[in-house]
C-alpha cells in the first residue's frame, strides 16, 4: 500500500518527486485535459487536441463518464448499501472523486484507489480525505498484476463482505493480448456474492469513422494502447453476473435520473452495472 505526499500543485511541479516520462502522452492526463484540468503536460494537450479534431464529442463522453461513476456510487452506496469500493483506474482527482460520493450517502464507506500513473500517484493526497468513520487508501499497481491488486485492496477491504469493483474507463487500455477478460473474470472471483461490478467502455460500434480516427491520433502519441470494443465485447466482461437494468447501454441512456438529460446526441461508450449472486 502506498501512501504518498506529494507535491501541490500540477504535473509540470510532480516531476521533483516521482520519474514522468513528458515526452510521450499518458491517458490519464489526456482524459485531464479533456474534463479541463492542468494536471497534464505538452504534449498529452496534443494528444488530446488531436482527438478533439477527430471527433469532437469525446468531451461530452468524458463528462457523460465521470456522471456515470458518480451515478453508480451514489446508487451503490445509497440504495444497495454498499460500503467498499475498488476504484482501479482512478484518474487524476476531480470534481466527485469516488470516496466524496460513497461518503455523502454512507459516512462509514471505504474505498481503495489503484491506478499505475506515476502522476496520480503524485497527486494521490487529494484521494485520501476521508470522513473520519469511513477510510481511503491508494495503490500503485498494474490492473494486468490482478492477484497484487487484490493483496493490496484486502489492507483496507474486507472480501467476506460485498465490494463494488469500478472499471471505469480502464478497460479500453488493456489491449486483447493481456486478456482483459480473464483479469476481470479474476477480480470477480475474489469477491463475495452480493458484491457488484461497473464498467464504462468506449465503443467500436457507435460512430465508427470518426471515433477511430481520434484513437489512432491518441495510440500514435501514447504509451499505452487503448482498443475500443462492442457491445456485445463489453457484454462480455459481465459473463456469470447479473446486469441490472437497463442492461449495458450509451453511457448516458443508464439510470440517467433527473440530473444528466439524454440529449438525443450519441456518445460513444457503452455502461453498465451487474452484481454477483
Ligand atoms: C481514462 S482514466 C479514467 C479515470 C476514472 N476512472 C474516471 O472514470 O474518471 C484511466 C485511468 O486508468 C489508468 N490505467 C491505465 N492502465 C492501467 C493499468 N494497467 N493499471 C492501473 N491503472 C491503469 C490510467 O493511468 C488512468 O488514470
Amino acid at each position: 500500500m502506498t501512501h504518498q505526499s506529494p507535491p501541490e500543485g500540477g504535473a509540470e511541479n510532480a516531476e521533483a518527486r516521482v520519474v514522468i516520462d513528458t515526452s510521450v502522452a499518458h491517458q490519464s492526463r489526456i482524459y485531464d485535459y479533456w474534463l479541463g484540468g492542468k494536471d497534464n503536460f505538452a504534449v498529452d494537450r496534443e494528444a488530446a487536441k488531436q482527438a478533439i479534431a477527430a471527433y469532437p464529442p469525446i468531451v461530452r463522453g468524458v463528462r457523460a463518464q465521470r456522471a456515470f461513476l458518480a451515478r453508480v456510487v451514489r446508487y451503490l452506496a445509497e440504495e444497495m448499501g454498499i460500503l467498499q469500493f475498488l476504484d482501479i483506474g482512478t484518474g487524476l482527482p476531480t470534481a466527485n472523486n469516488t470516496h466524496e460520493v460513497a461518503q455523502a450517502a454512507a459516512p462509514t464507506a471505504r474505498v481503495v484507489y489503484v491506478d499505475n500513473d506515476p502522476v496520480v500517484l503524485a497527486h494521490a493526497r487529494a484521494l485520501l480525505t476521508s470522513t473520519p468513520q469511513g477510510a481511503t487508501s491508494y495503490l500503485d499497481a498494474d490492473l494486468r498484476a490482478p492477484d497484487k491488486v487484490l493483496a493490496g485492496a484486502a489492507d483496507l477491504l474486507d472480501f467476506a463482505q460485498p465490494i463494488a469493483v469500478l472499471l471505469i474507463g480502464i478497460l479500453q487500455l488493456i489491449p486483447d493480448a493481456d486478456d482483459p477478460r480473464a483479469i476481470v473474470a479474476r477480480l470477480v472471483e475474489a469477491i463475495p456474492s452480493g458484491s457488484w461490478l461497473a464498467v464504462y467502455h468506449p465503443a467500436s460500434d457507435i460512430d465508427q469513422r470518426r471515433v477511430g480516427e481520434a484513437v489512432r491520433r491518441v495510440n500514435a502519441r501514447s504509451a499505452g494502447t487503448t482498443t475500443l470494443r462492442s457491445c456485445d465485447q463489453v457484454a462480455r466482461f459481465f459473463v456469470g453476473l447479473k446486469l441490472i437494468e437497463p442492461g449495458i447501454v450509451q453511457v448516458q441512456r443508464w439510470r440517467p435520473g433527473t440530473a444528466a438529460a439524454d440529449d438525443g446526441e450519441e456518445i460513444a461508450a457503452y455502461a453498465g452495472l451487474a452484481r454477483k449472486f
